[in-house]
């Protein structure tokens, strides 16, 4: 199941009824990275996938509610087979606006010519500053002509107004089928993650693991969601450890942050271990720890409760939790306020998961309100603990004793709210304390 041409319509409807006389452009990711001559692979602009389904690279769509023929138009690569010949397949113009229901489709190099067609009786541009320079400059000077123009006309575009706040609150709550998706990139993952629990033993290599656990992705037709983490020993203190290359050791706790990515949509999952032997007493204390912060703070997953409340909940219980072992010192209010927690949790508890691993939307309307659950978010739970060997422990708190020294622990799963609460859609990776030992 993937997402069909009606939904794409809905999404576009929803987002063009939000906009009213503006017109929205969308850059689709550009034509290639280059490096030395060798091509990075094309991963689409979500922004554009979201509203379109189209996933070629160097293409551009211009949503227009106002125009009276063209509401949907794509810019697209025309074919040429000499080209397609190097960089692969092209739909075309012609068969674009088939098979992607766009009411009139150009080929790209026709985008400075026809734009001002779209944006001539627009009151604003719905653009997002983005980071290919050139497109952004492109656009602003379609915008400035316009503007130039704007006392002898007395219409057209005043404004570009970012296209985020519009369209990511669409994007923030997943319909049946991108659920769907999701369901399915968290049950591979789960699978890869049950491979490395399987796999992993002392004198296996980190790079070993992630070869396992990609493979199982790219068996199931996905990809990785981002630079998978295998990190032993010290190294799970490492937030973004991606260079995967210790031999791993006895008595290792093994963290695993790896997910994939299915029609773009993706999954997260870390789970933490201990290899070729049981957990050793602070270990143990250190796993149990985050685990029961993060079953809190999944609990606080449902309709109503702030976003905020899931973070809050995961650090009470570490605060707490740091302060009856000594590692942490002094009033729990205190510690909470001025965050003297940070040296051992040092980033959020979660995020939005969707077309983007770190997915659209915001978290806080301003400082003080906090985005409600709603049912249909998808957010990830993933609270941790890292007592890096070179830790330093915030103003007038206590050193910590070297047997606490390289633990690294960190918990993720994907939760879905529902309408009566959240599933947990990674729950086929086990989590027990039991089950975290690989001896
Ligand atoms: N693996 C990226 C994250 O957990 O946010
Ligand atoms: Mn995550
Ligand atoms: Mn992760």
């Amino acid at each position: 199941m993937t997402i069909d041409a009606a939904e794409y319509r809905r999404r576009r409807d929803r987002f063009t009824d939000k906009i009213g006389k503006g017109t929205a452009i969308f850059a689709s990711a550009p034509l290639s990275v280059m490096h030395h001559d060798v091509e990075y692979p094309f991963r689409q602009e979500s922004d554009f996938f979201y509203l379109t389904g189209f996933d070629e690279p160097g293409a551009v769509v211009v949503l227009a509610p106002h125009h009276e023929e063209h509401k949907f138009v794509l810019f697209v690569q025309p074919k040429d087979l000499e080209k397609e010949t190097w960089t692969g397949y092209r739909t075309g113009v012609e068969k674009a606006k088939e098979q992607y229901d766009a009411d009139e489709v150009f080929p790209i190099n026709e985008l400075n010519e026809k734009l001002p067609e779209y944006l001539k009786n627009a009151d604003r541009i719905y653009y997002h500053l983005g980071r290919d320079e050139a497109f952004n400059n492109k656009i602003v000077r379609h915008w400035k002509h316009f503007i130039q123009q704007y006392p002898k006309r007395g219409k057209g575009p005043i404004a570009i107004e970012d296209s985020n706040p519009t369209l990511h609150p669409l994007r923030q709550i997943k319909s049946e089928a991108e659920i769907e998706l999701v369901r399915k990139a968290a049950k591979v993952a789960a699978e890869a993650h049950n491979r490395a629990l399987e796999f992993a033993k002392p004198g296996v290599c980190e790079y070993q693991i992630q070869a396992e656990i990609e493979y199982t992705f790219k068996s199931h037709g996905m990809d990785i969601a981002y630079p998978s983490i295998v990190a032993s020993g010290e190294n799970a203190c490492i937030l973004h450890y991606v260079e995967n290359n210790r031999q791993i050791q006895q008595g290792d706790l093994l963290l695993i942050d790896a997910g994939c990515s299915y029609h773009y949509y993706n999954s997260d999952i870390t789970r933490t271990f201990s290899v070729g032997a049981p957990f050793s007493k602070e270990q143990q204390i250190i796993y149990e720890l985050v685990l029961e912060a993060q079953l809190q703070a999944i609990s606080q997953v449902k309709p109503g409760n702030d976003y905020k409340t899931i973070h809050d909940t995961a650090v009470c219980v570490l605060v707490g939790g740091l302060l009856d072992l000594g590692l942490l010192k002094g009033d729990f209010e205190q510690i909470v306020e001025e965050e003297k927690y940070k040296p051992f949790y040092m980033h959020r508890t979660g995020h939005w998961l969707g077309l983007d691993v770190h997915d659209a939307g915001i978290y806080q309307h301003g400082e003080e309100q906090s985005v409600i659950l709603e049912p249909g978010h998808i957010l990830t739970v993933e609270p941790g603990i890292y007592i890096s060997p070179h830790i330093k422990p915030a103003e007038e708190q206590p050193e910590i004793p070297d047997r606490w020294h390289g633990i690294g622990v960190r918990i993720e799963d994907d939760v879905l709210v529902t309408q009566n609460g959240c599933e947990v859609l990674t729950s086929d990776v086990p989590k027990s304390v039991a089950e975290m030992q690989k001896i």
